[in-house]
């Protein structure tokens, strides 16, 4: 049984109410009731925070341990290095993952201070970004 612990930063908790043309309809907590049932072998956490710090203790946490990490760090994706130093400092493979196409929206989007140490990025396709991250740490 493989464990994948997926973390959403801040702004993330309003999935389905927060700018539904760029994020879509749908709650995290609905798409997540989705996921036992398609991975019946996989054991999921999740965690969200509008927190850095809360994310880093997370990843701290949880990191020397889990099969993969799936990290949705919101606007601290392009702001924090504290969280890339955090990614780094850990053993699990963290991929990075965006519900919209960050590369055809503001030119601020574009920079990730962590897609350079994740073992990969995937980002425009809804909430189907974190399927696929799903599907790239089951082949790990
Ligand atoms: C986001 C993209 C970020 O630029 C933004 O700040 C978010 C969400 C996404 O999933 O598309 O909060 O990470």
């Amino acid at each position: 049984m493989k464990s994948i612990v997926i973390i959403n930063g801040p702004n993330l908790n309003l999935l389905g109410k927060r700018e539904p043309n760029i994020y879509g309809n749908q709650s995290f907590d609905d798409y997540l009731s989705s996921l036992p049932t398609l991975y019946p072998n996989v054991h999921f956490e999740y965690f969200q925070s509008n927190h850095e710090g809360d994310l880093i203790d997370k990843l701290h946490a949880v990191g020397f341990s889990v099969d993969g990490i799936i990290l949705n760090a919101g606007a601290y994706t392009h702001t924090s290095i504290a969280l890339a130093d955090a990614i780094k400092a850990i053993s699990s493979p963290v991929v990075e993952v965006h519900i919209s196409n960050v590369h055809a929206r503001e030119n601020f989007r574009r920079q990730s201070f962590l897609s350079p140490v994740c073992k990969g990025v995937i980002c425009g396709f809804g909430l189907h970004s974190y399927t696929l991250a799903i599907a790239a740490l089951i082949n790990e």
